[in-house]
């Protein structure tokens, strides 16, 4: 099984996640105003997770759509934050050709595929799902703020509240990072490619859009070495005749 299908299909999942909700308002509001559309934009939410940063795209005014491939993400969401929801795998989204104005990925939610062919056609199926001129917003943590992070701890456990236990590391050819987790008896395992700056850039016009400079963090201000997060605003190109 696919690493991600289970770890973010489980009841632990929203435990380990918690401070996530907390930090919702700020890092919605944010990243919905860096995606610049007009009111009435349909918006795609992908992947959604529990829904938390959908109060945010809904205050921007924008018809939202969430999508995820848990379960128990749909379920929780369709309870805390009722909407339009589906059941999706990202690789090959069930939305017709052209029909969005906008798609909102946010929390590193792109690398999980194990092959580079698999995280192209992730971009691919948002670039098919936008009309042309749609905005993609990908919101990503930064490589360098990773690697500064996990020189000091690289194979460490470190042990938080109530016994949880977390190690952080490079696989061997330190292309993506392996983080596992032990929470009440129960092991986890996050398996997720984190490209350099320029193949993110590179994948994105593969894709079919046209990048504007990446910003560092939540403010606006310009990626540098010291950003802790790597935010794409990216426009659909037509899809060039054959
Ligand atoms: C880190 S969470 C981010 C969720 C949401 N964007 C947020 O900020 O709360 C990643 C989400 O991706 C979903 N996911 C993982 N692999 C997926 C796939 N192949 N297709 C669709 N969703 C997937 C997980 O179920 C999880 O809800």
């Amino acid at each position: 099984m696919e690493w991600f299908v289970r770890d973010f299909d489980h009841p632990l999942y929203f435990d380990i996640y918690q401070c996530k909700e907390a930090e919702a308002q700020e890092e919605g509001t944010a990243l919905a105003t860096m995606l610049d559309l007009p009111r009435g934009s349909l918006v795609l939410d992908l992947p959604c997770g529990w829904g938390r940063l959908r109060p945010a795209l809904e205050d921007r005014g924008f018809r939202v759509v969430g999508g995820d491939l848990s379960p128990l993400n749909l379920h929780r969401h369709q309870s805390e934050y009722p909407g339009a929801l589906a059941r999706l795998d990202l690789r090959a989204l069930p939305f017709r050709s052209g029909v969005a104005d906008g798609i909102f990925c946010a929390f590193t939610s792109w690398g999980y595929f194990a092959s580079e062919e698999e995280n192209l056609r992730q971009l691919q199926e948002f670039h098919r799902i936008l009309r042309p001129g749609g905005v993609l917003l990908l919101d990503l943590v930064s490589r360098s703020y990773l690697e500064d992070g996990i020189s000091r701890m690289e194979n460490t456990w470190f042990n938080a509240r109530g016994g949880y236990r977390e190690r952080v590391r490079w696989s061997p050819d330190h292309r993506r990072v392996l983080t596992d987790r032990i929470h009440q008896g129960e092991r986890f395992r996050h398996d997720i490619w984190i490209p350099e700056d320029q193949e993110v850039l590179d994948f994105l016009i593969l894709a079919g859009f046209e990048v504007q400079a990446p910003r560092g963090d939540l403010e606006g201000h310009s990626l540098d070495r010291n950003s802790e997060r790597r935010i794409y605003r990216a426009t659909s190109r037509p899809t060039p005749r054959a």
